[in-house]
């Protein structure tokens, strides 16, 4: 089944979103962690599903996203072409709402946030806090724009917290190995970045122009060649996971199981 609610012509996603799923594997850790926050639910509407990451197993599952190209990509059978700010649902038709790395694309998080509650008895929001320190060295070091981008487009942690009245908020320090490539996976790993595969599977590196996002990775290959990066990040090599500021928000009925 897919159905359309969505007449823009172009989701963001639809441009940048070729290829997501070879580089965006979804991560045991963080799928376990989102498994036990969904635990009970037997029927949830995945809310900007992408390809489907982290979706839990053996409930059934609505996928809902407005980029075809993302959609086409989702292994699943029931999808709906349709925005978190209009989901084309009646009020309480679901267990529960996932939203995954996605609240920050929303045109309207506020409301898109409000659906979520309408539709579903229980909301697991998994995001990102802009206020949190450290950030990634580089956004720090290296490309600054990457930061004022995700400062400007990601909803303050305690504005989510309020629109979803959650109950629950865990951090989730990224392991070292991460296996899902969006931005923050590589923070033990610098040499990833050079790859333009790889920065392309991230929707901030995609929206900065070559001009700028180039002479910083020239940069960051020569200081990978010399060594001064990895005296600059000595410490971090013996971590084995570094919060970030990702959060994962319960909100809603708690689970029964
Ligand atoms: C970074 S991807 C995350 C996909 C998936 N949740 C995951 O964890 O892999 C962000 C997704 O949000 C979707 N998106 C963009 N605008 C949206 C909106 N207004 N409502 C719902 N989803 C949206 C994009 O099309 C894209 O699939």
């Amino acid at each position: 089944m897919e159905e359309t609610t969505d007449s823009r012509p172009q989701a963001t996603y639809d441009r940048i979103g070729v290829g997501y799923r070879a580089i965006r594997r979804p991560d045991p850790r963080l799928h376990a962690l989102i498994g036990s926050a969904l635990q009970g639910a037997r029927s949830v509407v995945n809310v900007g599903a992408g390809a489907g990451s982290y979706e839990p197993e053996g409930a059934d599952v609505i996928a809902v996203d407005p980029s075809q190209v993302m959609l086409d990509q989702h292994p699943g059978r029931r999808k709906v072409k349709a925005g978190a700010e209009q989901l084309p649902f009646p009020d309480g038709s679901f267990d529960a709402a996932m939203a995954v790395l996605t609240v920050h694309h929303w045109p309207d998080p506020e409301r898109g946030l409000a659906e979520l509650r309408r539709v579903a008895r229980r909301q697991v929001v998994f995001t990102w806090d802009p206020a949190h320190r450290p950030q990634l060295w580089l956004l720090e070091e290296y490309l600054p724009e990457i930061r004022e981008l995700e400062e400007s487009r990601f909803t303050p942690l305690a504005q989510v917290v309020d629109a979803l009245d959650a109950h629950t908020v865990l951090p989730f320090p990224v392991p070292h190995d991460f296996t899902d490539g969006y931005q923050i996976a590589y923070w033990r790993r610098p040499e990833f970045y050079l790859d333009p595969v790889v920065r392309r599977a991230s929707s901030t590196f995609a929206q900065l122009p070559a001009a700028v996002v180039q002479p910083a990775i020239d940069r960051l290959r020569a200081d990978l060649e010399s060594g001064a990066w990895h005296r600059r990040h000595a410490e971090l090599l013996d971590q084995e996971r570094m919060d970030y500021g990702y959060r994962l928000l319960i909100a809603g009925e708690v689970s029964s199981e």
